[in-house]
């Protein structure tokens, strides 16, 4: 048999990384099925050559694969007409409700601020992301709108995939971030479907312990005491915010994978961006990436594969030798994924 993986490096240090992402899963070896790799277009530059950001035909590939690595796109910050981020599109498309984000710190390694091992489940198809944005000329000047979109569906399927992630984890231990003392209509929807998940769940999770916090305060927590978190489930905007932040916690972006997940299909991503201020340079750190090949793995039911590149990750930052700058070193993302290559 066949694993099919799509690849979408797409932009910027996409490129740089998801090649690295790519040899790790090849050293595995017969571990897996004979993995099958698909290079797939997307991105911005992509756009400003021919005017499409995400082609028909990567949708129709990644229709036919087992799964994909997408890597990252510089998305402008002014309105181009006719653009929109693909990777916006591909989770909706694909119908890939939840962005998983494990941040886990490795103990003693480099530019590690505290002990860290949480989850972040971000709803991934609705909140502000549903862009609905418009812009109006008044007699007081500009007004922009925006729509923020949460439904009970929704709502309801990241709740239960947070507490299907809290039943694996020792602490079985779930915040609920919302802002449902300002806006009590939308937050307050997905606060109240997200507890009423158990008592749809015929106790099932009764080994589940339920939090909430606000958005605000929960940043401010995740800063000085890390260690109260578990599973953070959390609005389209809130998760995203949530999980660079708790990022800085471990050391860096470049160290943080995630997976898109739906009921049919699951899409590894580092949870960083482009990244144009190193691009190009072959210094990106590929770690969050080669993690992202690794989640998904796991995600597909390749534990043991999936444990085999975390822990050759684990070594390569606690010996501290071969560490891009990011983390205070001076090696090149090919030398780390060699090292991380000759471990595995
Ligand atoms: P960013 O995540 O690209 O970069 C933030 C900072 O972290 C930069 O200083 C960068 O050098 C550093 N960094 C990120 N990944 C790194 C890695 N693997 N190794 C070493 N350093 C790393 O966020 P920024 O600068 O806000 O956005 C840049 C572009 O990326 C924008 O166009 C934005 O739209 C896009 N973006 C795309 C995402 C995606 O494709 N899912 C997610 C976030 C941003
Ligand atoms: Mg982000």
């Amino acid at each position: 048999s066949k694993l099919r993986i799509g690849l979408i490096p797409a932009d910027g240090i996409g490129r740089e990384v998801i090649p690295a992402a790519r040899t790790a899963i090849e050293a595995l070896g017969s571990d897996i099925p004979k993995p099958e790799f698909t290079n797939l277009l997307a991105g911005f530059e992509l756009f400003t050559r021919g005017g499409v950001a995400l082609p028909e035909e990567t949708v129709e590939a990644l229709r036919e694969s087992d799964c994909a690595l997408f890597g990252s796109v510089s998305s402008p910050s002014k309105k181009v007409t006719g653009y929109s981020s693909p990777i916006v599109a591909l989770r909706k498309i694909l119908d890939l409700y939840a962005n998983i984000r494990p941040v886990v710190s490795v103990a003693d390694a480099p530019g590690e601020k505290s002990s860290v091992d949480l989850i972040v489940v971000r709803e991934n198809t609705e909140c502000l992301y549903v862009k609905q944005e418009n812009l109006e000329f008044t007699e007081n000047g500009k007004e922009a709108r925006a729509t923020r979109l949460i439904t009970e569906r929704a709502s309801h399927r990241i709740g239960r995939m947070a507490f299907e992630l809290a039943l694996n984890r020792p602490r079985k231990h779930v915040t609920i971030i919302h802002k449902s003392n300002v806006l009590s209509v939308t937050d307050g929807l997905f606060r109240e479907t997200v507890r009423a998940v158990p008592s749809t769940a015929n106790g099932r999770y009764d080994g589940v312990t339920i939090a909430e916090q606000l958005v605000d305060s929960a940043v401010y927590r995740l800063f000085r005491e890390p260690h109260i978190y578990d599973v953070m489930v959390a609005p389209n905007l809130y998760g995203d915010i949530i999980s660079d932040a708790a990022a800085a916690l471990v050391g860096s972006l470049g160290l943080v994978p995630s997976v898109n997940a739906g009921d049919n299909f699951v899409m590894g991503e580092p949870v960083h961006g482009s990244a144009p201020d190193i691009a190009g340079q072959g210094i990106a750190n590929p770690i969050a990436s080669i993690r992202s090949a690794a989640l998904m793995l796991r995600h597909l039911g390749y534990h043991q594969p999936a444990d085999r590149i975390d822990k050759a990750v684990d070594e390569v930052l606690r010996e501290g030798q071969l560490l891009t700058p990011d983390l205070g070193g001076k090696s090149s993302t090919q030398e780390v994924t060699d090292a991380i290559v000759k471990r595995i």
